[in-house]
């Protein structure tokens, strides 16, 4: 377990065995309060040199994304010495320590440099203090701070940040009050529920990674004396599973979309139809991630930056499909000159568009070349343009030139250039955003 704890059931085992020991008085306790704080000022530095020791108990913290800070629940372990309250357990029937309102005390003025919610001082609450015979004063507060961390959401949902909580003497210099660190990193006891599969549910979305615990000694052109503050830099990352089927499934399946909306025949009305759904389920993912990009609007999350360039692409895909459409639909009287007509067929055989070529109709030159097995099958998606183009499409190779079916070959090879453009940069984009993937 942890220390802290075991500082008070160390304590509490031998208060019973003082107890136990010797019956407690309640008139020699107060004899001795009274002893000890009859002329006791608790608003004077104990000594001038007051070495406070420092430890923490994390117990629970949660990251405040609206304003970017850190809020930690925690228990700070103090430790100094006040040579005034000093006594001799003998004088006073064995009792070797008492226990202090926090108001009759003079505790360090420690509070947190980078505070979040300014003017609020770090609460104390009102524990009470253990003082010992020896003048050594136990103060163990259970704290709230609330501190600020700028928080980087480039890897959002899976980001991770380095907080840094800064405390120190409001007022004194390094000599006066000099913290110094007990532990160089902070206990950690954060709520936790395992459940019987062996997950690890906790109250917050955060892990706490690591946290260290550093003394810094800075002195300034203006004194010669130097000023220490404790740093506890703490990192936390965004456990959140539920972001996995919630943000990074539903963006990957809107990337396939996109993919589907490209893979479409050429003459199909329904590529329009499927990029304005793509683009309303774009709108919609944008919508909803939109408050985590407000919560740091210096930067926009990998994953968002993805599904916007989707939303671009989706865009392009039916600016494309809307001239497709045209060309493979309107009723043309005349068809490409042969200028473009030549060089078109060439490209649609790099592009494996036989069967658009092969519509198309031959020079005798081509037909001496042309493949005869592929005119014999066309797809059942080109036997429908037929009936919405110009021309009926059955026949063989011997089909004479059509104007509406060499625009048709236009629309497939403008078609099929921009799906392998949007695999090139589908693929570009996995790779490159495989981080938040
Ligand atoms: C976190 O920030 C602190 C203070 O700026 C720095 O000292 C520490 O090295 C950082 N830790 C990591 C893991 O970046
Ligand atoms: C849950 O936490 C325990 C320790 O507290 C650890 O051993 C275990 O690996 C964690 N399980 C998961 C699934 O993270
Ligand atoms: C804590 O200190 C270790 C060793 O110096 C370092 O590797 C680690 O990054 C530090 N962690 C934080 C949160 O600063």
């Amino acid at each position: 377990m942890t220390a802290v704890p075991s500082v008070f059931a160390f304590g509490l085992v031998l208060f019973g065995f003082s107890c136990s020991a010797q019956a407690y008085d309640p008139h020699i306790v107060q004899k001795l309060h009274n002893d000890l704080f009859a002329n006791y000022n608790m608003h004077t530095v104990p000594s001038s040199n007051t070495i406070v020791k420092f430890r923490m108990n994390i117990k629970h913290f949660d990251m405040v994304e609206e304003s970017q800070a850190l809020m930690v629940d925690s228990w700070i372990v103090n430790e100094w010495v006040d040579p005034r309250l000093r006594w001799e357990p003998e004088n006073y029937g064995g009792v070797f320590k008492i226990s202090v309102p926090h108001n009759m005390l003079w505790k360090p003025d420690l509070d947190v440099y980078n505070n979040a919610n300014v003017g609020e001082p770090m609460s104390y609450g009102n524990t009470l203090l253990i003082v010992f015979h020896d003048g050594r004063v136990l103060f163990v507060p259970p704290v709230r701070l609330h501190f600020t961390c700028v928080m980087d959401l480039t890897f959002w949902p899976h980001d991770t940040h380095n907080c840094t909580l800064t405390i120190g003497s409001w007022i004194h210099d390094g000599i006066t009050i000099d913290p110094q660190v007990m532990h160089d990193k902070p206990e950690m006891d954060v709520n936790k529920l395992i459940t019987q599969d062996g997950k690890n549910l906790t109250r917050g979305m955060w892990d706490l990674l690591d946290a260290n615990i550093t003394r810094n000694v800075r002195v300034y052109d203006c004194c010669p004396e130097p000023y220490i503050d404790i740093k506890v830099s703490m990192l936390v990352s965004r456990n959140a599973p539920a972001y996995d089927w919630t943000v990074k499934l539903p963006a990957v399946g809107l990337c396939i979309l996109t993919l589907v909306v490209f893979l479409l025949p050429p003459a199909a009305g329904e590529k329009v139809i499927f990029g304005g759904l793509s683009l309303i389920l774009d709108v919609m993912f944008i919508a909803y991630t939109n408050m985590e990009i407000s919560n740091a609007p210096t930067h926009v999350p990998l994953i968002v930056e993805m599904v916007c360039e989707q939303l671009m692409l989706v865009v392009a895909s039916i600016v494309v499909a809307a001239l497709t459409l045209r060309m493979a639909r309107d009723p043309y009287t005349k068809g490409l000159h042969n200028v473009i007509k030549r060089p078109l067929i060439v490209v649609s055989y790099v592009l494996c568009l036989h069967n658009y070529k092969n519509i198309v109709g031959f020079t005798r030159w081509e037909v001496s070349r042309a493949h005869q097995p592929y005119a014999r099958t066309f797809k059942s998606d080109e036997l429908e343009l037929g009936e919405n183009g110009t021309t009926h499409l059955y026949g063989g190779p011997e089909v004479t030139t059509s104007p509406g079916l060499d625009w048709l070959l236009l629309a497939a090879v403008v078609d099929r250039v921009c799906l392998i453009v949007y695999v090139a940069i589908f693929t570009i984009n996995m790779l490159t955003f495989s981080a938040v993937l």
